[in-house]
């Protein structure tokens, strides 16, 4: 008898780019894997399978993948030779989806590829690899009719205080300078039941918060009860009503779909955190015309003016593209002036990165790259010192934070726990892993341009050595 054939546990490793769906996809392919044995391990030494969950969104997107699968070959080759038995290397997301071809031409030794709406079907793939007639490799990059949520087993591995719930796929929107549509597919949205099961079993396994995530969140239309069609703002006030779940977020959202009913939900729900991410991408009508983004500037202007209505204290974020393609000094400067106008608590903002097979690819009158450094430069100046002004607002207030787990050994964080305030600052206390799973009150002592500090208020826990670090990020 082998090695490989007594070993029944196997060691699974995953590492993750990009949005907080492929996050999301990563927990769910361990999900998917736990009944063949594969246990999560934070590191690619003795991984009986590694899985790169890839991002396409950014320039160099695939070179990332390359020099990781580069640096990942020899650990394959390692456990290979200490087990005798095959350790599978597999790239999934959205470079796979996009570049699953040139993936295997290039990494011949990469065993697997599959894209977003497959990995349902993991363990068909795991034993057409791994069994009797073992196939030397296999691409999986369908868009299969039958719904991956369906299929998916139960939550297997808890993902702790703060968890994120798929409720919407995919993207039919089609801004010009956008990858998603092709590596996601058409919009499809799950039934209001399914979510609403999904949500117990998360609380069941502690979970206080749920972030729903969608690429087109707002544009959630699932099957409603009773055969009728259910929008976010039904799923948000049906989720609420779930007992032990405290908080609810949803992202990302388009501005074309922040319609009135949403708005009202930010005003009636408690449980619905005070923070909302917006992506914009430019101030320039015409600039956001060319990326066909179906809204303009004023409409984006009225949208937050209703939810500030609604919930006064509502922190907004967004994202801003400098340098589409055709975008002016003029342009950037309507940019600049909206950024001004709405003065954000955070904002990411990028390069515009032309994307093979979206039409802003074909785009002429491209932007010279030293003006795109200069813009964005500018830009984030002015972000900063938003989100400064912003954070010395949380002076000598106190605020409650959701710990929700360990900072990262080797990293700044080793030794804090982190959590999360309502307005999503990240949040950062030394020591205390018992605090991990509660919400507890911290009152704010210093701000600084991207952190705050503080105490824990929390009587039970009154300690002078409590000091807080709290970020936005
Ligand atoms: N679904 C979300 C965002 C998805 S991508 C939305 O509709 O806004 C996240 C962000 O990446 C985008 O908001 C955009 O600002 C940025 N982005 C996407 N494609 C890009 C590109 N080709 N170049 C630069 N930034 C890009
Ligand atoms: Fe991409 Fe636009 Fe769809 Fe967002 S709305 S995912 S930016 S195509
Ligand atoms: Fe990236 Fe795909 Fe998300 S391209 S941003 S991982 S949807």
């Amino acid at each position: 008898m082998t090695h490989s054939a007594q070993k029944t546990q196997k060691n699974l490793y995953i590492k993750t780019w990009g949005c907080q769906m492929n996050v999301y996809d990563s927990h769910r392919i361990s999900d998917v894997l736990k009944p063949l044995g594969y246990t999560l391990s934070d590191t690619p030494e003795n991984a009986d399978m590694i899985v790169l969950n890839t991002c396409h969104i950014r320039e160099k997107a695939t070179e990332k993948v390359f020099s990781e699968l580069g640096r990942l070959k020899p650990y394959k080759e390692e456990q290979q030779k200490k087990t005798e038995s095959r350790v599978l290397l597999a790239v999934a997301g959205c470079v796979a989806q996009a570049e699953g071809n040139i993936i295997t031409e290039r990494a011949p030794y990469v065993d697997l590829v599959f894209g977003p709406q497959t990995y349902h079907r993991l363990p068909e793939m795991v034993s057409r690899l791994t069994g009797e007639r073992r196939k030397k490799r296999v691409i999986d990059t369908d868009f299969p009719v039958e719904s991956k949520f369906d299929s998916l087993p139960e939550e297997q591995n808890s993902q702790g205080a703060a968890a994120f719930l798929s409720i919407q796929e995919g993207c039919d929107k089609f801004c010009t300078f956008c990858v998603v549509p092709y590596t996601r597919g058409a919009e499809y949205s799950r039934s209001l039941q399914s979510i609403v099961d999904e949500a117990h079993k998360l609380v069941d396994q502690g979970a206080k918060e749920i972030n729903l995530l969608g690429q087109n969140v707002n544009a959630y239309h699932g099957e409603g009860l009773n055969g009728s069609t259910a929008n976010l703002p039904d799923l948000l006030y049906a989720l609420s009503k779930i007992e032990g779940l405290e908080r609810l977020r949803y992202t990302t959202s388009h501005p074309r779909d922040m319609d009135d009913l949403l708005i009202q939900a930010h005003g009636d729900l408690e449980k619905l955190m005070p923070f909302l991410h917006l992506p914009i991408q430019s101030g320039s009508d015409k600039i956001l015309d060319a990326m066909n983004r179906k809204h303009t500037s004023d409409h984006y202007r009225e949208s937050i003016q209703k939810l500030r209505k609604a919930r006064p204290d509502i922190a907004m974020s967004s994202d801003i593209i400098v340098g589409f393609p055709g975008e002016t000094d003029e342009d950037f400067e309507e940019t600049m002036q909206l950024v001004r106008d709405i003065d954000f608590a955070s904002c990411y903002s990028f390069k515009y990165s032309a994307r093979p097979g979206t039409p802003a690819a074909a785009m002429q009158n491209l932007v010279r790259e030293d003006v795109k450094t200069e813009r964005l430069t500018r830009l984030q100046e002015l972000i900063s010192e938003q989100q400064y002004t912003y954070n010395k607002t949380f002076m000598g207030k106190t605020i409650p934070i959701l710990f929700d787990r360990k900072g990262k050994e080797g990293s700044k964080s080793a030794g804090f726990i982190q959590g999360r305030s309502p307005y999503n600052h990240a949040i950062h206390v030394k020591g205390q892993d018992r605090l991990i799973g509660q919400i507890v009150d911290v009152h704010i002592t210093q701000t600084r341009p991207s952190s705050l500090s503080g105490d824990i208020v929390t009587s039970e826990y009154e300690s002078s050595d409590l000091k807080t670090v709290v970020g936005q990020n």
